[in-house]
């Protein structure tokens, strides 16, 4: 025996390495609430930003535009003057702008260490949990196509920097009212402000950010700033599986400030 045959039993996780055991797994807590609560809380933002993504409308109402459309690039979001709009798709881009620019945060997100754990565990069950073995006859982690493509998270990283940017730039702008004049402060002014915080803290929490501020080095007392930056970023890191989801919430929610102020449902208090 080579020790890496088949267990009689079942499928490719139980291996001779395995220990051989009957059951599937031998944990006796409720192992399947963090993947189910997982899927849940996945599947709503799937569903929420798929509608507002494809809705083309009541993403923008002075100084307020939705983070799921800016920089909204095609040239019906012309009359738009809170965001960095290039007309590049101009005319012939058909369908909601939001589609141009979604693609950036979203492979982010996808391709994210910790989005990836979740969805492995939450969706494909693989494994569902620690200790707990997967229902997949084989198992080839991440060596392979399709997911072998995960690798492309850290030029990910250096699209979700310009995104970041882009929506610092329009929380900038909330502080100018329908008129331009600086000033202004809103409700929705606070909910870009908390929004900006949290994507900044999971953007730089990243592990490719990790590695690419304090990766590479050999000693890190001949580069104090850097290393001062990798703790930073290592400290933001320990908490990377929270900005992940504070973030994914607060984006959902200022687009959905947005989308209610914009539609009327609401009207934005004004403080200044
Ligand atoms: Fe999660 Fe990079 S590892 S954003």
């Amino acid at each position: 025996a080579t020790g890496t045959e088949p267990h009689p039993n079942s499928g490719g996780v139980h291996t001779g390495t395995r220990a051989a055991i009957d059951a599937n797994h031998l944990r006796t807590d409720r192992w399947w609430l963090a993947p189910a609560v997982t899927a849940a809380g996945l599947l709503a933002f799937i569903v929420y930003s798929t509608w507002r993504a494809f809705a083309d409308t009541n993403y923008y109402s002075a100084p307020y535009v939705s983070p799921f459309y800016s920089p909204c690039l095609a040239d019906r979001c012309a009359t738009m003057h809170s965001g960095p709009n290039a007309d590049l798709f101009g005319s012939w881009w058909g369908i909601s702008p939001a589609i141009i620019i979604l693609i950036f945060p979203l492979g982010f997100r996808l391709t994210c260490y910790y989005y990836r754990k979740a969805y492995y565990r939450g969706f494909w069950a693989s494994p569902p949990a620690c200790a707990v073995a997967e229902p997949h006859k084989k198992y080839s982690g991440e060596t392979r196509f399709p997911l072998i493509l995960q690798n492309v998270h850290r030029y990910f990283f250096y699209a979700a920097l310009l995104v970041a940017g882009t929506l610092t730039y329009d929380t900038v702008l909330t502080f100018r009212d329908e008129n331009h004049h600086w000033g202004h402060m809103g409700l929705g002014t606070l909910v870009f402000l908390a929004n900006i915080v949290l994507i900044w803290a999971y953007t730089l929490s990243c592990h490719s950010c990790r590695h690419i501020v304090g990766g590479k080095l050999k000693h890190f007392s001949k580069h104090p700033v850097r290393y001062k930056a990798w703790k930073f970023v290592g400290k933001l890191n320990n908490r990377h599986m929270q900005l992940a989801w504070a973030s994914l919430i607060s984006v959902a929610l200022a687009d959905f400030y947005v989308y209610l102020v914009a539609s009327g449902a609401f009207d934005d208090p004004r403080f200044f």
